[in-house]
């Protein structure tokens, strides 16, 4: 099967990748993978070691992002494509795979659409429209690359920064990056790898969901889960077999979602 396994930056956070970089390197047998990774609150930390604020909003229907400037564009792509997804292919190597980071400028493997104008939720509650600055949408990922890697023996890793229109950066957001991959790659399976089980619902994990049923419960999910409910959704909607969000921090974990096992299946 092709999967795509997206890392949450919360697990790199917390070293708590290392189960899940074992299963990697085991599945990679059976299975043709590509990583996908998040990273986002690195991204604020360093950004502000450096001197350099950052503000969040909040659109209408409840989804938060990153205000993105050009200089917060950069310093996205620096943290992301370095540290974060470095420690990533460096966990790898020493288990034997060979690795190989990448972002969605290279090779113009990833391509976002800019949002020129984001409608955002001010501090009294009212809709206003600001400027996008160098966020986007990512578009279904350009599969040549990936597959030149894949069919040499090498493991991709995907860091969720989008080549723009006018060939900018663009800081898109790594569940749905993880998406557009899968898009792009026609994979079976897409895995979202994150610090919960899956979605809770009153503190009840659910175990399985239409994309409408998913689309449904939106509402009333918090930020975070609500960003993988919606990639997951249009996963499964553009024609990905099943969208999977799981514990990376689980025992085996990419093999337990693949089996469905104390997770959340979006089919
Ligand atoms: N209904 C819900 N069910 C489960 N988790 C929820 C829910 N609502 C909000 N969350 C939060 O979503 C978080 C997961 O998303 P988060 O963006 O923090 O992690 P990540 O996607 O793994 O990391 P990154 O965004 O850096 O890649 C959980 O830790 C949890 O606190
Ligand atoms: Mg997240």
């Amino acid at each position: 099967m092709k999967v795509v396994v997206k890392v949450g930056g919360s697990l790199l956070r917390d070293g708590g990748a290392g189960g899940l970089c074992d299963d990697v390197a085991s599945l990679r047998a059976e299975h043709s993978l590509v990583l996908v990774h998040g990273g986002g609150d690195e991204v604020t930390q360093t950004a502000e070691r450096l001197g350099k604020a950052q503000r969040f909003v909040v659109s209408p229907s409840g989804v938060r992002s990153r205000l993105t400037d050009l200089e917060t564009a950069e310093i996205y792509a620096m943290v992301m494509s370095g540290r974060v997804a470095m420690r990533l292919v460096l966990e790898l190597q020493r288990r034997g795979v060979t690795a190989v980071s990448l972002s969605g400028l290279d090779g113009g493997l990833m391509r976002g659409v800019r949002k020129k104008r984001l409608a955002v939720i001010d501090d009294r509650g009212r809709k206003m429209m600001i400027d996008g600055g160098y966020t986007g949408k990512a578009e279904p990922a350009d599969p040549r690359l990936l597959s030149l890697l894949i069919s040499s023996g090498f493991l991709p890793v995907i860091s969720p920064v989008a080549l723009g229109e006018e060939n900018v950066p663009l800081n898109v957001d790594g569940d749905r990056a993880a998406t557009a991959v899968a898009l792009g790659l026609n994979a079976d399976s897409v895995v979202y790898m994150t610090n919960v089980s899956g979605l809770l619902l009153d503190d009840r994990l659910i175990s399985h969901l239409s994309p409408q049923e998913a689309r449904e419960a939106l509402p009333s999910v918090g930020f975070g889960m609500q960003k993988k409910v919606l990639a997951a959704i249009e996963a499964v909607e553009g024609g990905v077999r099943e969208a999977v969000i799981a514990s990376g921090a689980a025992k085996a974990p990419v093999s337990s979602a693949l089996m469905h096992e104390g997770c959340t299946v979006i089919s």
